[in-house]
């Protein structure tokens, strides 16, 4: 049999990880409009990347993928939990996400808030409950990689930096707390719980670092070039912000040259510590396909 692609394995997977997302939301048992608001955000669809990113991680380490379910399942939940809030009026504002409206629009601005709480604690209910990994070690970087060090560190830092302070050495700070942290979680966080290597966790750590930054500068990029129908989500929310982003900074062209230099960095730091297997080449082919998502 031929080796899978990136595109392919992801494909393969997203009906698999889209059945334990609803598998363990039930079993949380969750009443009424709470349970319908984040099931409303979780089952909208989007790229579950960061869930697949984890499953690629346990397969290229040889590891059964049941092991990996609850964790990488767990991400989608604090990545989802993340999107709600990102998207409500006193954020970003924006009315659409994953192609429909966005929790706050569906539902009602309260309860867009507590379903994003929710999502972001019972993520930890699925690593407790249903996990049986290294949940010490990955409780670290999973933990870290949410909270006041990691994405919401980096969504403050996204809403309040001011004018005067706009630089490209920010930025990247910005960027690696608001997007590495949870693709570090996704890939150096999966491979701690299912008790890898220090050093397989550390180049995991600084792969996805690279890509998290150049994922965050892609996204920039389409938010200028793409189309809303494309997107599922607005275009031009960035610049009618006034956000600091890599184009606003340096054009399309510096922005580009950024993500293909951070791109060949995060699969220099995979390759200096794996041996090519298919599921390693995949992750390779992910470093690609960022690379690529705005071209
Ligand atoms: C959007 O992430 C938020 C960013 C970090 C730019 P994704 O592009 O992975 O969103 P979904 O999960 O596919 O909707
Ligand atoms: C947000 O970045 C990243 C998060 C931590 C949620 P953006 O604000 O650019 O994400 P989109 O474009 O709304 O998905
Ligand atoms: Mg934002
Ligand atoms: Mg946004
Ligand atoms: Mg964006």
């Amino acid at each position: 049999m031929s080796e899978l692609t990136f595109l392919e394995a992801i494909s393969a997977e997203k009906a698999d990880i889209e059945k334990h997302l609803k598998f363990y939301l039930d079993s949380l048992h969750i009443p009424g409009v709470l349970h319908e608001a984040m099931s409303y955000s979780l089952s909208a669809g989007g790229k579950r990347l960061r869930p697949f990113l984890s499953i690629a991680v346990c397969n290229m380490l040889g590891k059964p993928k049941e092991l990996i379910m609850p964790y990488a399942c767990a991400l989608e939940f604090v990545h989802t939990f993340s999107l709600i809030h990102d998207d409500l009026p006193a954020l970003d504002n924006d009315d659409l996400r994953r192609g429909k409206p966005s929790c706050h629009k569906a539902f009602r601005e309260d309860i867009a808030i507590l379903a994003g709480d929710a999502l972001n604690t019972d993520a930890f209910s699925l690593l407790f409950e249903f996990g049986e990994g290294n949940i010490k070690r990955a409780g670290r970087y999973f933990a870290k990689a949410v909270g006041g060090r990691g994405m919401t560190l980096g969504q403050i830092y996204d809403c309040t930096i001011p004018e005067n302070e706009r630089t490209a050495e920010k930025l990247d700070f910005i960027n690696y707390y608001k997007t590495s942290e949870l693709f570090i979680a996704a890939t150096a966080g999966a491979a701690a719980w299912l008790d890898a290597d220090e050093k397989e966790v550390k180049a995991l750590e600084d792969f996805a670092a690279e890509a998290g930054i150049a994922f965050q500068i892609s996204d920039d990029i389409l938010d200028i070039t793409s189309t809303t129908e494309k997107l599922g989500k607005p275009v031009g929310s960035d610049a009618e912000l006034n956000k600091m982003t890599y184009p606003a900074l340096m054009g399309l062209d510096g922005a580009r040259r950024a993500v293909a230099e951070r791109t060949e960095k995060a699969k220099a730091a995979l390759s200096s510590a794996f041996k090519e297997n298919e599921w390693m080449k995949i992750l390779l082919q992910f470093a690609d396909y960022v690379r690529d998502m705005a071209k």
